[in-house]
């Protein structure tokens, strides 16, 4: 294969990075917080019920927003039925997922383990079969100094100080028929803007993320997010993206330029934002949050989420290989390239459910798209870098040409950060990183993800197929780096810079 060149000009910035596009999100669905996060029987639990061996391997993620509690889940979540004393909670049957939530873990709990993870808690309250008023009390909840009913009753739980939860989101796909509480979006926009309102007079320093659009194959796309916008009009911060991909027809590189639909995904709600603000003659910007983004198609079926009312069940447990660690990096590039509109962007999601991590028993697994998530999270401060990509490509079954090398980059005090994604299935790949106006003085640090086969995964059997591995072979020439990267792969370097460039 011819090389490739990727140019990185320091003339080029798109944005800094917002560091919270590297969230998570943490749901009561399935075995995600019970089992999970949460599991007071095990062996791994610490004092305060959290397992220790799952929050070690989560600090590698080092996620910065955390999206809780739904989701679905969100959308029949009444908050107080998750404070108080433990014991006194009421035992319900979950409807998102038709199992039984025990209320054990709720709000308190969250915000203890946001602190210990140093977690950014972002909060989506219930606006399918809650009220903009429960909305309201929540905020109070967590952010009110104590006086008042809300405030005085989470320091009767244990915290006086409040918690300061800044982010919050205003329902979650209320577009979607199978939402709980689901509405056409004149009547979303009206329960959004009255929640809004109410929120932001409780605590006008918290941010809001609208529902956007929960599928681009919804026959609401665009027109629903047009819709909210004009109506919440300046109480909303961010709109909401989501969007969970596959390789349904078992092709290789057809999956792998998956990254061109979600940069197209990004550049058009983009517009519809810029649309918007235009139409409404305000100097207010909506950002994008890209609140729930991941592979998800094997267990993406009505059995998969359905708990027949039981408590904890195996939902959704999608078990992940090579191909869709590269994905998972194609998302995280594209974020990069689009720093300046994307802010936030939440993993969907972080254990057990849609997950980097499994726990079976005591035992827990790294899955394959838990090491290019390591690789981003120990390099991604700085300002995004137009990254120009002139080299060889290949059009693709569904998402047209994509160049066989992806990448972003990421510049840094003293420090460039280059990301790239082999997508070739068979043949390595030369890279000549090129920069101008950047001096690269030497490698500082240069880690890969490869593994065996597109389908290669790690198991409870064979952990250990997938991780990552040094990178050793790149060639300071003059100013130019030259990478060789082995086929389906991805690969994070950071080069050290001469301070006189
Ligand atoms: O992440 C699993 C589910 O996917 C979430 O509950 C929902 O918001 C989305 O449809």
């Amino acid at each position: 294969m011819d090389p490739t060149k990727v140019i990185l000009d320091r003339a080029y910035m798109i944005a800094p990075v917002d560091p919270r596009i590297f969230g998570g999100f943490l749901e009561h669905i399935g075995r995600a917080v019970y089992e999970g996060v949460y599991d007071p029987q095990s062996k791994q639990a610490d004092e305060q019920g959290f397992r220790k061996d799952v929050l070690s391997s989560l600090n590698d993620l080092a996620f910065t927003a955390m999206r809780y509690p739904g989701g679905n889940f969100a959308s029949g979540y009444h908050w107080l039925d998750g404070v108080g004393s433990r014991s006194s909670r009421p035992v319900l049957q979950e409807l998102a997922s038709l199992s039984i939530e025990p209320n054990q873990f709720g709000t308190d709990e969250f915000i203890q383990l946001a602190r210990k993870m140093n977690w950014i808690p972002m909060i989506t309250a219930n606006l399918g079969t809650g009220t903009p008023e429960e909305a309201c009390n929540w905020v109070e909840y967590c952010n009110r100094p104590v006086g008042t009913r809300f405030s005085d009753l989470r320091a009767k739980n244990g915290t006086v100080e409040p918690y300061g939860v800044k982010l919050w989101g205003l329902g979650n796909e209320m577009d979607g028929p199978w939402q709980q509480g689901h509405v056409p979006a004149d009547q979303y926009a009206i329960r959004a803007q009255q929640a809004a309102k109410l929120m932001k007079d409780i605590d006008p320093s918290i941010e809001l993320v609208v529902c956007g659009s929960a599928e681009i194959g919804l026959p609401t796309y665009m027109e629903w997010d047009r819709t909210v916008l004009e109506y919440v009009g300046d109480y909303a911060d961010f709109i909401s993206l989501h969007r969970y991909v596959g390789n349904l027809s078992g092709n290789t590189s057809d999956y792998l330029a998956v990254t061109n639909s979600i940069d197209q995904q990004i550049e058009v709600m983009d517009s519809l934002c810029r649309y918007a603000q235009a139409r409404a003659r305000s100097r207010k910007r909506y950002y994008l949050a890209f609140d729930e983004w991941n592979v998800w198609y094997r267990t993406q079926n009505a059995e998969s989420v359905n708990g027949h009312g039981k408590f904890a069940q195996h939902l959704v447990e999608e078990e992940y290989n090579l191909e869709d660690a590269l994905v998972v990096a194609g998302f995280l590039n594209s974020f990069i390239r689009h720093a300046d509109v994307v802010k936030i962007a939440n993993l969907a999601q972080i254990v057990n459910v849609l997950a980097p991590i499994l726990t079976r028993g005591d035992k827990i697994l790294l899955q394959s798209i838990y090491y290019p998530l390591v690789l981003y999270a120990q390099r991604r401060e700085g300002v995004a870098l137009q990254a120009i990509v002139d080299g060889p490509g290949y059009e693709s079954k569904n998402y047209g040409f994509v160049h066989t090398i992806d990448a972003s980059a990421i510049l840094g005090k003293g420090v460039l950060h280059a990301f790239l994604i082999n997508r070739s299935t068979t043949e390595p790949a030369i890279v000549e990183i090129t920069p101008a106006g950047i001096g690269l003085k030497s490698v500082r640090s240069a880690e890969l993800v490869t593994g065996p086969s597109a389908a290669s995964c790690n198991t409870f059997d064979h952990p250990d197929t997938i991780y990552n591995q040094k990178l050793s072979n790149i060639k300071l020439t003059g100013q130019i780096a030259t990478i060789d990267l082995p086929p389906l792969c991805v690969a994070a370097i950071s080069f050290s810079l001469d301070d006189n460039a």
